[in-house]
């Protein structure tokens, strides 16, 4: 009776105030480390590249979603940065453009020292953490990108690639993208190819994460049962929420449980809700959903900032992520399953690929085969051994042989 009218209202916003409070508590120990960021395709489209532009600094920079200031004010303390360069370099300058862009992270950290620290080992997030740095680190989006090449692989590892995602939006000579479930593509690999199968074990063995966000979900499968470590899907939400063929179904989901694998929910509207607008809340059922089937240890963010065109109210831009974990808390998650998802999770799966590595064990080195690759701009040194007119009469002469012999024996 003697509660004033006021007092519920006034009640209702000190609990939301609580709930971002305690998302910034959390947060300011355990801070987000998102799975997919786009900022350098933006650097390269917006300034060539050059940092040095006076427009180019990334403490002011505007018209993007992130920024310095942005990435601060939304608790990121580490960042998978993309390397990505679009299909249309596939057997064009593919490599080049994807040496280009590792190089523009890498200069972000050399000109933003106190801000940015470029690291490779899961334990080298923690030391950024603690150094209240953002740990960077970078991501390969494309199959393509490696030009089909065990040797260029090796050589993108060495220069930081800690995931590759294994297609971009066009199938590769060795693995099928989303567009074949769409119908749009059709399926060469059948998930797969002997060769995807080599490039997945050096993957395993070097220790670099296998991203399946973007491939056909008879990829998705194969990668899931084939690699002996966790996997990562980087940026993508969830199938049954919102059936975009880019998110992940039921039945995959499953095998991220069994596998201690990791979703890194995409907040791209259009995979959030299946239209232009959508809601931070929406993007809290999809966390829900992966959870409920996969197990909160399954959840994580990537939220495709500066990739994507349109995202949802409440999740404009970097500055953002305490808002999506406040709701978390409102829907009951633990402390712990938020830690999780914001950084947990995905320190437990880098940490699990990197045991998992062997450096002491024998490279991958049997090539593709020359006639899986298209386009006119490749020499073929190494190749002209194997396709010569000598050993094809030899292997003839065998089978002639072996058959006349099986013969015989009947
Ligand atoms: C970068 O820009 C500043 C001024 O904007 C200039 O003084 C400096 O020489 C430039 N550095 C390089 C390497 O071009
Ligand atoms: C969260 O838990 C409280 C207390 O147990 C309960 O009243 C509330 O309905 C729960 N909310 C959700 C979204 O599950
Ligand atoms: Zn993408």
């Amino acid at each position: 009776m003697w509660i004033f009218w006021w007092f519920w209202p006034l009640l209702a916003i000190c609990a939301s105030d609580t709930f971002r409070n305690r998302a910034e508590e959390i947060m300011r120990t355990t801070p987000v480390i998102d799975g997919h960021n786009d900022l350098p395709w933006q650097l390269l489209k917006l300034f060539n590249n050059k940092l040095n532009d006076s427009e180019a600094n990334l403490n002011t920079l505007t018209g993007t979603h992130t920024n310095i200031p942005k990435m601060k004010a939304g608790y990121v303390g580490g960042q998978f940065w993309s390397a990505y360069m679009p299909c249309d370099t596939q057997n064009k300058d593919a490599v080049k453009r994807t040496l280009e862009q590792m190089d523009v992270i890498h200069r972000m950290c050399q000109l933003y020292p106190e801000t940015f620290l470029c690291v490779t080992k899961s334990s080298d997030i923690l030391q950024a953490f603690n150094d209240k740095k953002i740990a960077s680190l970078i991501g390969v989006e494309g199959g393509h990108l490696i030009d089909s090449s065990l040797g260029v692989l090796r050589a993108l590892y060495h220069l930081g690639m800690r995931y590759l995602t294994l297609t971009h939006n066009c199938n590769t000579p060795w693995s099928d993208n989303w567009l074949v479930d769409k119908g749009d593509d059709e399926a060469e690999s059948q998930g797969l190819s002997v060769f995807g199968q080599r490039v997945l074990k050096e993957m395993n063995r070097l220790g670099v994460m296998i991203d399946l966000s973007h491939v056909s979900v008879a990829t998705m499968k194969a990668a899931l049962q084939f690699s002996k470590a966790p996997v990562i899907f980087s940026h993508s939400s969830a199938y049954t929420v919102c059936p975009h063929r880019r998110n992940v179904p039921d039945d995959v989901l499953q095998l991220v449980k069994n596998t201690r694998s990791l979703v890194m929910v995409n907040f791209y509207s259009e995979f959030v809700s299946c239209s232009k607008d959508a809601t931070l809340s929406q993007v809290a059922d999809h966390l829900d959903h992966i959870k409920k089937v996969a197990g909160a240890e399954a959840v994580g963010l990537g939220g495709d900032y500066d990739g994507v065109t349109e995202l949802p109210k409440g999740l404009e831009d970097v500055s953002k992520y305490p808002d999506l974990i406040a709701e978390l808390l409102r829907r009951n998650w633990t402390d712990t399953e938020v830690k999780g998802v914001l950084a947990n999770n995905l320190l437990r799966v880098f940490s699990e690929v990197e045991l998992a590595s062997n450096h002491m064990q024998v490279p991958e080195e049997e090539p593709i085969p020359l006639g899986k690759m298209e386009g006119s701009c490749r020499t073929q040194y190494g190749y002209s051994r194997a396709p010569s007119i000598h050993l094809q009469i030899g292997a003839l002469l065998a089978s002639l042989a072996s058959l006349l012999f099986g013969l015989h024996l009947l």
